[in-house]
């Protein structure tokens, strides 16, 4: 079966056409061409997939297209201007905590999610936030430091 679907992505309406076994990210990949959220797993356990819906960090690979009617998603596309990255980005490369890349999408995601509900978290909740997503490349320390600056960053811009 297939129907179409309105939602509402990085602030603006969209709608498409989606088969009932697509999910989230297919959409968000396929016909929106929103190609940096990343498919790792595509089992929910690695977090590479990581977008904000309703304000809340959710794996696009397992959010089934149809519940997305009516809801408001944010990508990573979403959190940049133009050419300009967004506070969060530029923590993740100024702390040196982009190495291959894959992971960076999710985390950032999922660290927008974090500082929008707790715009000073400790290191715990930093590391809390982020036991979804799964890096095998920077042994954390980096991205717990990106994090910890982003937060700073976005405070200021405040
Ligand atoms: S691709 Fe979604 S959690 Fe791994
Ligand atoms: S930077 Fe390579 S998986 Fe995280």
């Amino acid at each position: 079966m297939r129907k179409e679907i309105s939602f509402v992505v990085n602030g603006a309406d969209v709608t498409v056409l989606v088969g009932s076994h697509e999910r989230l990210v297919d959409v968000l990949r396929g016909p929106l061409g929103l190609t940096g959220t990343k498919e790792g797993c595509g089992a929910g356990e690695c977090g590479a997939c990581t977008v904000i819906v309703e304000g809340r960090a959710v794996n696009s690979c397992l959010y089934p297209a149809f519940e997305i009617e009516g809801r408001r998603v944010l990508t990573i596309e979403g959190l940049g201007t133009g050419n300009t990255l967004g506070p969060i980005q530029k923590a993740f490369v100024d702390a040196g905590a982009v190495q291959c890349g894959f992971c960076t999408p999710g985390m950032i995601m999922s660290t927008k999610a974090l500082l929008d509900a707790t715009p000073d978290p400790s290191d715990a909740e930093i590391r809390g936030a982020l036991v979804g997503n799964l890096c095998r490349c920077t042994g954390y320390v980096q991205i717990v430091e990106a994090v910890r600056r982003a937060a700073s960053a976005v405070k200021e811009a405040k």
